[in-house]
């Protein structure tokens, strides 16, 4: 691996010297090389690939050989970006399945991180995973794989009962070895409080301008999602002459912590 590579390592310790981290989804070749010049830390190589780029209602029915396949097309290329793969919708549903599928995101299709949804339930498998020496990203608040029994795209933890069971999952997760958080669609000011409270970075998506660092789905940020898109997203093409100048101004954004906005910031 290159000295200059971005590891969770290098990510806690842009924490520690209070820089925001800047994400952004990535699913090939092309916008990796963009991405990665334009300074952008880290790479997800989301599920949500599935909506949008398959025209998918949901990230349900994404499979791990397309996690693979697109996580491999990113890491062939990248080569100082942290590239993290979200584990695909009950691929961790045991410990075991999660070990088998960290295997083929990590062996086969380069990650160098691996991000699954859930609190309490997959405590023991990030707690496995870390043992053998996959990193994990915990994901928490909307959890856009259980859509389904959620009913809906909506905020979680707005009431004190869903922000404590929130808080209690981030801490479990980090007690059991996860060297990050994504929260998404949470109140700023949960998210403010954890990112506070938590050693490990937490990054935010509609979550206000309080994490450690900030990720959007590539497409949304640069006006490419047909219909509606979240309102706590920006179209950073709006006044940019080109894509490259577009995720340039969303770096910038991020770590001045002009971005989120107010307008971007819902509960
Ligand atoms: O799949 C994805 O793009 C994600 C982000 C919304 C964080 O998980």
């Amino acid at each position: 691996m290159p000295a200059d590579r971005t590891t969770s390592a290098t990510l806690a310790a842009m924490k520690q010297r209070g820089e925001r981290i800047a994400c952004l989804t990535c699913y090939d070749a092309a916008f990796c090389r963009v991405l990665e010049t334009a300074g952008v830390d880290l790479l997800l190589v989301g599920d949500s690939l599935g909506m949008v780029l398959q025209g998918q209602p949901s990230t349900v029915p994404v499979t791990l050989d397309q996690m693979v396949y697109h996580t491999r097309c990113v890491s062939r290329v990248s080569e100082r970006v942290l590239v993290v793969a979200d584990m695909p919708f009950m691929t961790y549903a045991t410990p075991e399945r999660a070990l088998a599928t960290a295997e083929r995101l990590m062996g086969e299709g380069g990650a160098t991180m691996v991000k699954l949804e859930g609190g309490a339930s997959v405590v023991e498998t990030v707690r496995q995973l870390t043992r053998f020496g996959a990193p994990v990203c915990a994901h928490l608040g909307l959890l856009p794989q259980s859509v389904h029994q959620i009913g809906g795209y909506r905020y979680q933890g707005k009431d004190v009962a869903g922000a404590s069971a929130i808080r209690a999952d981030a801490h479990a997760l980090q007690d059991a070895g996860a060297s990050m958080l994504v929260l998404e669609c949470v109140p700023a000011e949960l998210a403010a409080t954890l990112a506070a409270e938590l050693a490990i970075p937490v990054i935010g998506i509609g979550a206000g301008n309080g994490c450690d660092g900030q990720v959007l789905v590539l497409h949304d940020m640069l006006g490419l999602t047909p219909g509606r898109t979240p309102r706590f997203s920006r179209n950073f093409m709006n006044g940019s002459g080109s894509i490259a100048d577009a995720i340039g101004g969303y770096v910038a954004a991020v770590r001045s912590g002009t971005f989120p906005g107010p307008e971007q910031t819902l509960f």
